[in-house]
């Protein structure tokens, strides 16, 4: 059975609406980790997953995991991505990977199509790392990466992992339960917005991952002496928020002197913040990210002796620590000119390209060959509500991933 094109395109988008709906703030999208609207969420794509013909449940660390049996005793052909959004996201990264998945298996067992391998879809749980922290968690934990204390980390009102678990309906003592082993998973494909303006620029609706960038996650706690705005003359001030101010600056600076490096101040947290108060502790985060890791290693080695530099003269003590690390992760190999040739198959010209975001992709790529499929999105514009795909080309990605689960299945 055929499902012509707008049809398809129109479906994914409707369902991507739907699925955007759900979420913890009236009036724009956000869904962290084990909120209530991840629940609701988790549950909507469960049912989703039933309706098109697939067996579904919620695992123990709180990913949604769907199964279209195959006609032989083989590995399973794994498709993926994340269901959690930052605050006041798009309706695009992550859940697109998650929808098309499904939309794919729906067309599958519409046609009364069974492929030799099990086809698995998993909607991750902790992605973008927004409420704990805590770095592709369940994606590690289906890896079999993940240690039992990753589940003691808090939110910024006190609670943890294990606790929220608890609420949700899962268990941090069953981690376990969810690791896959070595030759379970034939192949994993993760497809997600670009979230840059790559393919756009290249007037490519889709592209072909080869690597995705290592990146780290710092906390800098700066402490400097709080004191009374009118009384305390600036020579004699120990100013946290203005030490930090100059440490922003130094990190951009450094992020600008190295090719590829980017990195981001995205909190800053004047703890005590008042008009009439000299600011006497802050706190802000770092996220760096480059191509190479050793080239990562040395900017963040830098970058801390800037930010040490900068306390010293300005008479304030600084702290900084990473609290999440990624290596740079290459894509599988074979599997990249496997998607040559569908991509050459349906007409489309096999663009590569480099991925500045993490992905859930980079779990698995530790335990099973792993690929990674962008699709262009408007103005490279991500992590913002204005994320957006055209119709056309979510009607290519679904053919594609389509094409890409019936060629793997037949040379895997
Ligand atoms: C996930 O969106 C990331 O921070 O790369
Ligand atoms: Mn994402
Ligand atoms: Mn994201």
């Amino acid at each position: 059975m055929m499902t012509c094109q707008n049809s398809r395109g129109d479906a994914l988008l409707e369902a991507l609406d739907a699925l955007a709906q759900i979420s913890d703030e009236p009036g724009c999208l956000t869904r962290l980790y084990l909120s209530p609207a991840h629940q609701r969420a988790a549950r909507h794509v469960k049912s989703l997953m039933r309706a098109a013909g697939m067996q579904a449940e919620i695992d123990t660390v709180g990913n949604v995991v769907g199964r279209y049996s195959g006609s032989r005793d083989l590995p399973c052909l794994m498709l993926g991505s994340h269901i959690d959004t930052v605050r006041d996201a798009g309706k695009f990264d992550g859940s697109l990977g998650v929808l098309a998945a499904i939309a794919v298996v729906r067309e599958l067992a519409a046609a009364k199509e069974r492929l030799h391998h099990p086809i698995e879809i998993v909607a991750f749980g902790e992605e973008e790392g927004v409420r704990f922290p805590t770095n592709l968690l369940t994606s590690r934990s289906l890896a079999g990466r993940v240690r039992a204390d990753e589940f003691e980390v808090r939110d910024e009102n006190g609670i943890s992992v294990r606790e929220a678990l608890a609420q949700f309906g899962g268990d941090a003592d069953a981690f376990g339960l969810v690791a896959r082993k070595h030759g379970d998973i034939a192949a994993y494909v993760e497809l997600h917005i670009e979230q840059g303006p790559v393919l756009e620029a290249e007037g490519r609706a889709l592209g072909i991952v080869t690597a995705i960038n290592g990146a780290a996650r710092l906390h800098v706690d700066v402490t400097g002496v709080a004191g009374h705005s009118g009384t305390v003359p600036m020579r004699l001030r120990q100013d946290a928020l203005a030490a930090a101010a100059e440490m922003v600056l130094a990190v951009e600076r450094e992020a600008k002197s190295q090719p590829d490096l980017v990195a981001t101040v995205g909190v800053l947290d004047n703890n005590s913040g008042a008009v009439n108060v000299i600011s006497g502790h802050v706190r802000f985060t770092i996220d760096i990210r480059h191509p190479d890791d050793a080239v990562r290693k040395a900017s963040m080695r830098r970058i801390e002796t800037a930010l040490s530099s900068i306390a010293e003269r300005r008479r304030v003590r600084q702290k900084m620590w990473v609290f999440s690390e990624s290596r740079a992760t290459a894509m599988d190999r074979r599997l990249i000119g496997e998607l040559e040739k569908v991509l050459l198959g349906l007409g489309q010209s096999p663009q590569r390209l480099n991925s500045g975001a993490g992905h859930d992709a980079m779990a698995l790529a530790t335990l099973c060959p792993t690929a990674m499929l962008f699709v262009r999105c408007r103005g490279g514009i991500s992590h913002n509500p204005l994320e957006l795909i055209s119709r056309e080309d979510a009607e290519l990605a679904v053919r594609v991933l389509l094409e890409t689960v019936r060629r793997f299945d037949d040379a895997l």
